[in-house]
Protein backbone atom coordinates (compact mmCIF):
# COMPACT_ATOMS: atom_id res chain seq x y z
CA UNK A 1 0.00 0.00 0.00
CA UNK A 2 1.17 3.35 -0.86
CA UNK A 3 2.14 5.69 2.01
CA UNK A 4 0.67 9.17 2.27
CA UNK A 5 2.57 11.95 0.30
CA UNK A 6 4.45 14.43 3.17
CA UNK A 7 2.05 18.00 3.71
CA UNK A 8 3.40 20.43 1.91
CA UNK A 9 2.35 22.91 4.05
CA UNK A 10 1.56 23.58 7.66
CA UNK A 11 -2.48 22.61 8.49
CA UNK A 12 -4.80 25.95 7.77
CA UNK A 13 -5.82 26.88 11.63
CA UNK A 14 -1.89 26.90 12.69
CA UNK A 15 -1.18 29.11 9.39
CA UNK A 16 -4.21 31.46 10.04
CA UNK A 17 -3.23 31.54 13.61
CA UNK A 18 0.44 31.89 12.87
CA UNK A 19 -0.18 35.00 10.77
CA UNK A 20 -3.33 36.46 13.30
CA UNK A 21 -1.27 36.13 16.35
CA UNK A 22 1.32 37.49 14.71
CA UNK A 23 -0.34 40.63 13.26
CA UNK A 24 -1.58 41.07 17.31
CA UNK A 25 2.11 41.12 18.38
CA UNK A 26 2.92 43.92 15.61
CA UNK A 27 0.05 45.73 16.84
CA UNK A 28 1.28 45.77 20.05
CA UNK A 29 4.04 46.84 19.38
CA UNK A 30 3.51 49.62 17.40
CA UNK A 31 0.55 50.90 19.64
CA UNK A 32 3.20 50.84 22.73
CA UNK A 33 5.78 52.41 20.96
CA UNK A 34 3.12 55.26 19.80
CA UNK A 35 2.62 56.47 23.19
CA UNK A 36 5.59 58.83 23.14
CA UNK A 37 3.58 60.99 19.90
CA UNK A 38 0.48 61.83 22.99
CA UNK A 39 0.91 63.08 26.67
CA UNK A 40 0.67 61.54 30.03
CA UNK A 41 -3.35 61.09 31.04
CA UNK A 42 -4.31 62.57 27.26
CA UNK A 43 -7.12 60.35 25.94
CA UNK A 44 -4.99 59.28 22.77
CA UNK A 45 -2.32 57.84 25.07
CA UNK A 46 -5.10 56.14 26.94
CA UNK A 47 -6.89 54.87 23.56
CA UNK A 48 -3.06 53.16 22.68
CA UNK A 49 -2.61 51.80 26.57
CA UNK A 50 -6.01 50.23 25.88
CA UNK A 51 -5.61 49.09 22.69
CA UNK A 52 -1.94 47.71 23.56
CA UNK A 53 -3.77 45.87 26.25
CA UNK A 54 -6.10 44.09 23.91
CA UNK A 55 -4.11 43.15 20.98
CA UNK A 56 -1.57 41.67 23.99
CA UNK A 57 -4.67 39.95 25.49
CA UNK A 58 -5.76 38.63 21.86
CA UNK A 59 -1.73 36.80 21.83
CA UNK A 60 -2.62 34.96 24.94
CA UNK A 61 -6.42 34.30 24.80
CA UNK A 62 -5.54 32.45 21.08
CA UNK A 63 -2.05 30.37 22.44
CA UNK A 64 -3.92 27.14 23.76
CA UNK A 65 -5.49 27.22 20.06
CA UNK A 66 -2.27 27.58 18.71
CA UNK A 67 -0.79 24.88 20.36
CA UNK A 68 -3.67 22.53 19.77
CA UNK A 69 -3.24 23.66 16.19
CA UNK A 70 0.30 22.49 16.32
CA UNK A 71 0.28 19.52 18.24
CA UNK A 72 -2.88 18.35 15.43
CA UNK A 73 -0.22 19.40 12.61
CA UNK A 74 3.14 18.10 11.91
CA UNK A 75 5.69 20.29 10.54
CA UNK A 76 5.75 19.54 6.75
CA UNK A 77 9.76 18.95 5.46
CA UNK A 78 11.49 21.55 4.29
CA UNK A 79 12.58 21.20 0.76
CA UNK A 80 15.31 20.91 -0.05
CA UNK A 81 16.86 20.01 3.87
CA UNK A 82 18.39 22.10 5.73
CA UNK A 83 21.63 22.06 7.73
CA UNK A 84 21.38 20.39 11.60
CA UNK A 85 22.51 23.60 12.39
CA UNK A 86 19.82 25.83 11.30
CA UNK A 87 17.45 23.20 11.92
CA UNK A 88 18.44 23.12 16.15
CA UNK A 89 18.38 27.10 15.38
CA UNK A 90 15.25 27.62 14.14
CA UNK A 91 13.83 24.92 17.12
CA UNK A 92 15.21 27.02 19.56
CA UNK A 93 13.77 30.36 18.56
CA UNK A 94 10.65 28.61 18.24
CA UNK A 95 10.29 27.90 21.64
CA UNK A 96 11.37 30.79 22.94
CA UNK A 97 8.60 33.21 20.68
CA UNK A 98 6.44 30.17 22.03
CA UNK A 99 7.83 31.11 26.01
CA UNK A 100 8.01 34.99 25.02
CA UNK A 101 4.09 34.46 23.72
CA UNK A 102 3.05 33.23 26.96
CA UNK A 103 5.08 35.25 29.50
CA UNK A 104 5.52 38.82 28.07
CA UNK A 105 1.53 39.28 28.22
CA UNK A 106 0.71 37.31 31.53
CA UNK A 107 3.39 39.62 33.07
CA UNK A 108 1.68 42.72 31.13
CA UNK A 109 -1.56 41.62 32.77
CA UNK A 110 -0.03 41.07 36.09
CA UNK A 111 1.73 44.15 36.16
CA UNK A 112 -1.58 45.89 35.54
CA UNK A 113 -3.48 44.16 38.02
CA UNK A 114 -0.93 44.90 40.48
CA UNK A 115 -1.40 48.07 39.49
CA UNK A 116 -5.03 47.90 41.48
CA UNK A 117 -6.31 48.30 37.66
CA UNK A 118 -8.95 45.12 36.38
CA UNK A 119 -8.59 44.63 32.62
CA UNK A 120 -11.80 43.73 31.01
CA UNK A 121 -10.90 41.60 26.73
CA UNK A 122 -14.25 41.51 25.03
CA UNK A 123 -17.14 42.52 28.18
CA UNK A 124 -14.97 39.46 30.55
CA UNK A 125 -13.02 40.13 33.27
CA UNK A 126 -9.90 38.56 33.87
CA UNK A 127 -9.80 37.41 37.20
CA UNK A 128 -7.32 38.89 39.36
CA UNK A 129 -4.17 37.21 39.96
CA UNK A 130 -2.20 39.51 42.12
CA UNK A 131 -3.30 41.63 44.90
CA UNK A 132 -2.29 45.51 44.97
CA UNK A 133 1.33 46.05 45.35
CA UNK A 134 2.95 49.13 43.85
CA UNK A 135 6.84 48.19 43.93
CA UNK A 136 5.26 44.92 42.60
CA UNK A 137 3.84 46.26 39.60
CA UNK A 138 6.28 48.37 38.78
CA UNK A 139 8.97 44.98 38.40
CA UNK A 140 6.66 42.76 36.91
CA UNK A 141 6.18 46.30 34.34
CA UNK A 142 10.07 46.13 33.62
CA UNK A 143 10.27 42.76 33.04
CA UNK A 144 7.38 42.54 30.65
CA UNK A 145 9.06 45.68 28.31
CA UNK A 146 12.35 43.77 28.80
CA UNK A 147 10.40 40.35 27.55
CA UNK A 148 8.60 42.94 24.72
CA UNK A 149 11.47 44.48 23.19
CA UNK A 150 13.21 41.03 23.11
CA UNK A 151 10.33 39.46 21.68
CA UNK A 152 10.79 42.50 18.77
CA UNK A 153 14.47 41.36 17.93
CA UNK A 154 13.74 37.47 17.99
CA UNK A 155 10.40 38.20 15.44
CA UNK A 156 12.93 40.34 13.21
CA UNK A 157 15.62 36.98 13.54
CA UNK A 158 12.54 34.85 12.61
CA UNK A 159 11.24 36.64 10.25
CA UNK A 160 14.38 37.37 8.53
CA UNK A 161 15.78 33.84 8.35
CA UNK A 162 12.17 32.75 6.66
CA UNK A 163 13.06 35.32 3.82
CA UNK A 164 16.26 34.45 3.39
CA UNK A 165 15.67 30.62 3.10
CA UNK A 166 12.63 32.31 0.24
CA UNK A 167 15.00 34.47 -1.86
CA UNK A 168 18.31 32.99 -1.43
CA UNK A 169 18.03 29.90 -0.85
CA UNK A 170 14.84 29.09 -2.66
CA UNK A 171 13.53 26.29 -0.72
CA UNK A 172 9.71 25.86 0.46
CA UNK A 173 10.05 27.46 4.13
CA UNK A 174 7.76 30.06 3.66
CA UNK A 175 5.31 29.25 1.45
CA UNK A 176 4.82 25.94 4.05
CA UNK A 177 3.74 29.09 5.95
CA UNK A 178 1.29 30.93 3.13
C1 LIG B 1 2.53 39.73 23.18
C2 LIG B 1 1.97 40.69 23.85
C3 LIG B 1 2.67 41.95 24.31
C4 LIG B 1 3.83 42.54 23.87
C5 LIG B 1 4.76 42.08 22.74
C6 LIG B 1 4.05 43.72 24.70
C7 LIG B 1 5.12 44.58 24.58
C8 LIG B 1 5.35 45.70 25.35
C9 LIG B 1 6.49 46.57 25.26
C10 LIG B 1 7.66 46.40 24.30
C11 LIG B 1 6.33 47.56 26.17
C12 LIG B 1 7.35 48.70 26.47
C13 LIG B 1 7.08 49.95 25.72
C14 LIG B 1 8.11 51.02 26.08
O1 LIG B 1 9.27 50.69 26.32
O2 LIG B 1 7.73 52.17 26.10
C15 LIG B 1 5.08 47.34 26.84
C16 LIG B 1 4.54 48.16 27.82
C17 LIG B 1 3.39 47.89 28.49
N1 LIG B 1 2.55 46.80 28.32
FE1 LIG B 1 2.77 45.33 26.97
N2 LIG B 1 3.02 43.82 25.59
C18 LIG B 1 2.16 42.76 25.39
C19 LIG B 1 1.00 42.49 26.08
C20 LIG B 1 0.52 43.25 27.14
C21 LIG B 1 -0.66 42.93 27.94
C22 LIG B 1 -1.56 41.71 27.72
C23 LIG B 1 -0.78 43.92 28.88
C24 LIG B 1 -1.78 44.11 29.96
C25 LIG B 1 -2.87 43.50 30.10
C26 LIG B 1 0.29 44.86 28.67
C27 LIG B 1 0.49 46.01 29.40
C28 LIG B 1 1.52 46.91 29.24
C29 LIG B 1 1.68 48.12 30.01
C30 LIG B 1 0.75 48.62 31.09
C31 LIG B 1 2.85 48.75 29.53
C32 LIG B 1 3.45 50.07 30.01
C33 LIG B 1 2.92 51.17 29.13
C34 LIG B 1 3.41 52.53 29.60
O3 LIG B 1 4.55 52.63 30.04
O4 LIG B 1 2.66 53.48 29.47
N3 LIG B 1 1.08 44.42 27.61
N4 LIG B 1 4.50 46.18 26.32
C1 LIG C 1 5.14 38.23 15.85
C2 LIG C 1 5.48 37.59 14.83
C3 LIG C 1 5.74 36.11 14.71
C4 LIG C 1 5.73 35.09 15.63
C5 LIG C 1 5.45 35.18 17.13
C6 LIG C 1 6.02 33.86 14.93
C7 LIG C 1 6.12 32.60 15.52
C8 LIG C 1 6.35 31.42 14.85
C9 LIG C 1 6.40 30.09 15.45
C10 LIG C 1 6.25 29.80 16.93
C11 LIG C 1 6.59 29.20 14.45
C12 LIG C 1 6.69 27.67 14.58
C13 LIG C 1 5.46 27.03 13.96
C14 LIG C 1 4.23 27.29 14.83
O1 LIG C 1 4.16 26.70 15.90
O2 LIG C 1 3.37 28.08 14.41
C15 LIG C 1 6.69 29.95 13.22
C16 LIG C 1 6.91 29.41 11.98
C17 LIG C 1 7.16 30.13 10.86
N1 LIG C 1 7.08 31.51 10.72
FE1 LIG C 1 6.65 32.83 12.15
N2 LIG C 1 6.21 34.15 13.60
C18 LIG C 1 6.05 35.52 13.43
C19 LIG C 1 6.17 36.24 12.26
C20 LIG C 1 6.60 35.72 11.07
C21 LIG C 1 6.89 36.48 9.88
C22 LIG C 1 6.77 38.02 9.75
C23 LIG C 1 7.30 35.58 8.93
C24 LIG C 1 7.75 35.80 7.51
C25 LIG C 1 8.26 36.86 7.01
C26 LIG C 1 7.23 34.26 9.52
C27 LIG C 1 7.51 33.09 8.89
C28 LIG C 1 7.44 31.83 9.42
C29 LIG C 1 7.75 30.61 8.71
C30 LIG C 1 8.20 30.52 7.26
C31 LIG C 1 7.58 29.55 9.61
C32 LIG C 1 7.87 28.06 9.36
C33 LIG C 1 9.31 27.88 9.83
C34 LIG C 1 9.80 26.47 9.97
O3 LIG C 1 9.05 25.52 9.83
O4 LIG C 1 11.00 26.31 10.30
N3 LIG C 1 6.82 34.39 10.82
N4 LIG C 1 6.53 31.30 13.48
Amino acid sequence: MKSAAPATRFGAPLRWLHWIMALAIFSALALVYSKGLFAKGSAGRDFLNHAHIFAGSTVLALLPLRVLARAGSPRPPIDPPPGSLGAQLAKWVHVLLYAGMLATPVLGILSVQAAGKEIVYLGYTIPTWVGTNKALSHDLKEVHETLGLAMLYLVAVHAGAAILHHTFRHDNTLRRML
